[in-house]
């Protein structure tokens, strides 16, 4: 007899993983099926997807080590503190990256079991749909189960006519992995990807260069942290090219040689050791069997969901990468969650309004809510504080003066409908905004507490005041 279950996940990162949790923790029977990308050296599935895998946990744990390894070179000194020039052993720094990323996926399968829930090794994909809910394949089984949630994530986009090897030419998998730092690294995408990966391997000595599409650079921010972070990413030896139309690319034992229109309309090529493409991500739906089971697809190719995370089939829902919305791991667990709750009768909820954006290069940069010029083009008048953290205390006894946090208030009602923050910390300092903003909070609601000294969450406060322009440290 096949196996049944109350609930079955498809997919065992952010999204699929809190949503099997949250699910067990409400009392539903709950299996989660995980394709098994990302096995362990026993064969045996890994879970967190790409995000513990190959994504927002490894990377972060190659900006801290090339972080320090920076500051070791160039920051120490202004402090009085010498250590030589340092240098770097590259199998140590991935040794301890992969460390981390084991302990954080045999994590959560501890939480499976502390939870009950079921992990199925293989790949999830619809047969019919039965008198009791669904059935899926899994691998060579076929179970049952009353309700489905797809979380089967996305993957790297790939150019056409460049093939990934893995070796000379990465996307954000191999990128995490080099074993050498490469003298000359070329970049094709300057997104999210492209800044904290590049930024790692300049600060480890390689010589980085960005080929990017649009004019315009980092044009998701808000328009005056686009301007600071291209003058700081250039400082610290970022080569960032825009307008480019990217030609031909070919690999030999030498590197990797992309040719190249610039923004002038000039042909260029490019040399490089090694060549990382990170021109965004597609959903994952390949093998779904969705067609055959009229689970509607968007566009885009991802799974058509309402503002609830329900699919076009009755009992099937859809979170994280593999529907719309931002591609962040904290979006995919806030929609498992509402998933959960709704399936159990609670009133569910996300705010897509508030989801807050982190792009982790060094200053930080940080926001949630619009952008300066999101408000023009939609017509709201709207008034703005903006304070350098060049005149906090904290920053400059941190030696990190550089960046600022800009705050946008509606000219009326004073409620605070973007904050950006470019600056260290700002991955840290944008939750307050958060938090505010869930609240439906006043620009002047946030003037009016009290913020601890000397921090860098004063300057957040000053931009406050400076909405009503009373800033009082600048
Ligand atoms: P995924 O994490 O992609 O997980 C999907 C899982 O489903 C995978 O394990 C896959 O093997 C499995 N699967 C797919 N198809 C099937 C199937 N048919 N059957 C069974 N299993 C299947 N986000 C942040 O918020 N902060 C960051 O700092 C950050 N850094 C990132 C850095 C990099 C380099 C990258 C690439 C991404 C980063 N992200 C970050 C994005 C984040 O990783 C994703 O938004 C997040 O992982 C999405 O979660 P998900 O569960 O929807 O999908
Ligand atoms: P991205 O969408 O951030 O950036 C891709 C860039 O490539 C864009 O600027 C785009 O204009 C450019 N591009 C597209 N086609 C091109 C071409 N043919 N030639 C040159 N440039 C081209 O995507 P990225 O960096 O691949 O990251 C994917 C997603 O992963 C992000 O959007 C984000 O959702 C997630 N992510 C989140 C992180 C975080 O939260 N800190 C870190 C890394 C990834």
């Amino acid at each position: 007899m096949s196996k049944q279950f109350d609930v079955l996940v498809i997919g065992g990162g952010p999204g699929g993983y809190i949503a099997a949790i949250r699910a067990a923790q409400l009392g539903f029977s709950v299996a989660c099926c995980e394709s098994n990308a990302y096995a362990d050296a026993k064969g045996e599935p890994r879970l967190g997807g790409t995000c513990l895998n190959v994504g927002c946990i490894p990377s972060k744990a190659l900006l801290h080590t090339s972080h320090v390894f920076g500051e070791a070179g160039h920051g120490f000194a202004a402090q009085g503190i010498s250590v030589g020039t340092p240098t770097i052993d590259v199998a140590t720094m991935l040794a301890r990256k992969n460390a981390i990323v084991n302990q954080l996926t045999s994590g959560v399968k501890g939480l499976f079991k502390k939870n009950k829930v079921t992990l199925l090794n293989g790949h999830g994909a619809f047969v019919a749909q039965s008198e009791s809910g669904w059935q899926i394949k899994v691998g060579e089984e076929v179970v049952k189960a009353k309700q489905v949630i797809v979380a089967t994530g996305s993957k790297a986009r790939h150019l056409p006519g460049v093939t990934v090897d893995g070796k000379l030419i990465s996307d954000n998998v191999g990128a995490l992995d080099f074993d050498v730092v490469p003298k000359k690294l070329a970049i094709i995408g300057a997104g999210v990807i492209g800044l904290e990966l590049g930024s790692v391997w300049r600060r480890l000595g390689a010589d980085v260069t960005l080929l990017e599409a649009l004019p315009e650079f980092l044009s998701v921010a808000d328009v005056d942290v686009a301007k600071e972070a291209a003058k700081v990413f250039a400082k610290q030896g970022l080569n960032i090219e825009l307008g480019v139309n990217i030609g031909e690319v070919t690999a030999s034992k030498k590197g990797v040689s992309i040719a190249y229109v610039d923004k002038a309309g000039k042909a260029q090529t490019l040399a490089a050791d090694r060549l990382v493409v990170s021109v965004g991500r597609i959903p994952n739906t390949d093998g779904l069997n969705a067609e055959a089971v009229g689970l509607k697809l968007d566009e885009r190719g991802r799974i058509d969901v309402d503002g609830h995370c329900r699919t076009s089939l009755p009992g099937v829902w859809a979170v994280g990468d593999v529907v719309s919305g931002p591609m962040l791991a904290h979006k995919a667990m806030d929609e498992a969650v509402m998933v959960a709750e709704l399936m159990a009768g609670q009133a569910g909820h996300c705010n897509f309004d508030t989801i807050p954006w982190v792009i982790y290069t060094s200053p930080e940069i940080a926001w949630v809510g619009k952008t300066e010029q999101q408000l023009k083009a939609d017509g709201v008048a709207y008034k703005v504080g903006k304070i350098p953290f060049a005149a906090n205390g904290r920053a400059l006894g941190m030696g990190e003066p550089t960046g600022f946090v800009k705050m946008l208030a509606d000219a009326q009602s004073d409620r605070i409908l973007g904050v950006h923050i470019i600056g260290a910390s700002a991955s840290e300092l944008i939750s307050e905004a958060v938090v505010a903003m869930e609240f439906s909070a006043a620009s002047e609601d946030l003037a009016r507490i009290c913020h601890a000294h000397p921090t860098l969450s004063e300057v957040m406060h000053e931009a406050a005041l400076a909405c009503d322009k009373r800033s009082l440290h600048f």
